[in-house]
């Protein structure tokens, strides 16, 4: 393998990132009365222990999440094995159909939580970050659920798969 010094496009930016694979989850609330989510990749955990923080970058072009951060708790579900589908019609432009047969389970504060997920946190935004085209959003957790027998999501070569195969 060689390394290339010329300033990367975004197309072989993309691709390059592509090969690392990551899990994935939704963020999401209730806002107003409207189940509002997103789909991130981008997502980490262990950021921080004390306080407990975890976070996503967000495309500063994004129209969803202006209006999910107006919540006081976010939802993030760390999607499951069962979740491809789930997790392209909760990212697809129809917003109105974003959670069509999709049963979700919203706490006392507003937080959204994907059912089937094998983690669930309920989070406040502890802070906002400007990171390029993106902002880096830190989030605080102040509950969770899990079960361990739940399988994770992949994202990897910008396609879904599995951990552990065809579980
Ligand atoms: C697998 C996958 C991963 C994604 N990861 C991110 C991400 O990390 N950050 C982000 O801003 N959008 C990400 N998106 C796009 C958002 O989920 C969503 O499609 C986009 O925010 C929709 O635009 P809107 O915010 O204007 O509604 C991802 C989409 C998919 C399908």
């Amino acid at each position: 393998m060689a390394l290339q010094k010329q300033l990367p496009d975004s197309a072989l930016l993309r691709q390059t990132f592509s090969l690392f694979p990551s899990g994935v989850a939704c963020i999401g609330a209730v806002v107003d009365g409207v189940q509002e989510a997103i789909v991130a990749s981008s997502f980490t955990v262990g950021v921080s222990l004390e306080p407990p923080l975890v976070s996503f970058a967000v495309q500063n072009s994004s129209t969803t999440w202006p209006v999910i951060r107006r919540a006081p708790f976010v939802g993030v579900s760390i999607m499951g094995s069962s979740h491809s589908d789930t997790c392209r019609q909760i990212a697809s432009r129809d917003k109105a159909r974003r959670f069509d047969g999709i049963d979700a389970h919203i706490s006392s504060t507003g937080a959204l939580f994907v059912p089937d997920s094998p983690v669930w946190l309920e989070c406040s935004i502890y802070s906002e970050v400007p990171a390029g085209d993106h902002h880096v959003v830190l989030l605080e957790v102040t509950a969770l659920g899990f079960n361990p027998e739940l399988n994770p999501l992949v994202f990897h070569r910008s396609s879904f798969s599995r951990v552990h195969g065809d579980d």
